[in-house]
């Protein structure tokens, strides 16, 4: 392993840890997170946080500090769709709340897809605070890389048809989350079902027989090798008039080249900007037809 990967490794093992973390705090200063990443005593005093902080998403730090965060307000709404956790707890939830339901997500530590990543509730706020402009109600619709499965909760409970799709690994836990989180609560259930990026695409998804209004994508771009095989995947499944929505926490330098690479397909629409929580919000639809107007996102 290069110095290099192993750093992007260490980023990423400290954000899996500290993955929740309100805007302002100062445990999104990296090199603390860096400082303490190793150490499970400071770890766990680090993510000892008291409810208060969790509540409103913004620690007591300076007035300068809120200055020169545009994001604020948006950012400690959606850090209050966490409940903050117990001090002391053996419990294995995570508690959320979207579209008047209080959501309980099991997790575990063993694979990225076993936690629920701070994109996913920025997704999820911006779902629910739009349903007017985006009614997601009996709309067909696919989650790619799913994980433990709040977006595909959420858009369940907002009335979409939803295909939640992730590695075999990972479905067990997501077909639980699902359950227990939407049974008696939505007009369609959803159905898990397992997408490896680019893997027997035409076989799982075939373009004549599937028709999505929607894809959703939380969190997918990271150090992993399957880039091309996410593109492949986005490539599949978007049809014409198909809206991508997709969540991205920009840690390295590879995440802005798959945003380049995205918009030799796509057309790029930025939602929401989150620089203290490094997340962006897109709206993506297949390109254009060459001739026509293209909004490229820089
Ligand atoms: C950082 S997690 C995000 C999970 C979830 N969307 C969230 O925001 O909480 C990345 C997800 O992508 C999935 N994933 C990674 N590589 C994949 C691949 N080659 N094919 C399908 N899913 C993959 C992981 O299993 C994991 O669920």
């Amino acid at each position: 392993m290069t110095q290099r990967e192993a750093k992007d490794l260490i980023d990423l093992e400290t954000e899996l840890s500290l993955r929740i973390v309100p805007a302002g705090q100062a445990a999104w200063d990296s090199t603390k997170l860096k400082a303490t990443a190793h150490t499970k005593a400071s770890r766990n005093s680090e993510m000892d946080l008291s409810p208060s902080d969790l509540g409103d998403g913004l620690s007591s730090e300076s007035q300068s500090e809120e200055e020169t965060c545009p994001d604020k307000e948006l950012v400690a709404a959606i850090m209050k769709r966490r409940a903050p956790p117990p001090l002391i707890t053996t419990a294995v939830w995570e508690q959320y709340y979207f579209a008047d339901c209080e959501i309980k997500i099991k997790e575990s530590t063993e694979f990225y897809g076993a936690v629920v990543w701070p994109s996913a509730l920025v997704l999820c706020h911006f779902l629910e605070t739009n349903q007017d402009k985006y009614n997601l109600a009996d709309k067909n619709l696919i989650e790619i890389g799913a994980g433990t499965g709040l977006v595909s909760i959420v858009t369940s409970i907002l009335g979409a048809r939803v295909v939640s799709t992730d590695m075999p690994e990972v479905l067990g836990n997501l077909r639980y989350n699902l359950t227990r989180n939407t049974r008696d609560r939505c007009r369609h259930e959803p159905v898990v079902k397992e997408l490896t990026w680019g893997v027997d695409l035409e076989e799982k998804f075939p373009r004549s027989s599937t028709h999505f209004h929607y894809i959703m994508a939380a969190d997918v771009v990271y150090s992993h090798p399957f880039l091309e095989e996410l593109l492949a995947t986005f490539d599949h499944l978007c049809e014409d008039n198909t809206v991508i929505f997709w969540t991205m926490r920009f840690r390295f330098d590879k995440e802005n080249k798959f945003v380049d690479r995205f918009q030799t397909l796509f057309d790029l629409e930025l939602i929401y900007d989150l620089p203290s929580m490094k997340i962006k919000l897109y709206k993506a639809m297949r390109r254009r037809k060459v001739g026509t107007e293209t909004n490229r996102v820089e």
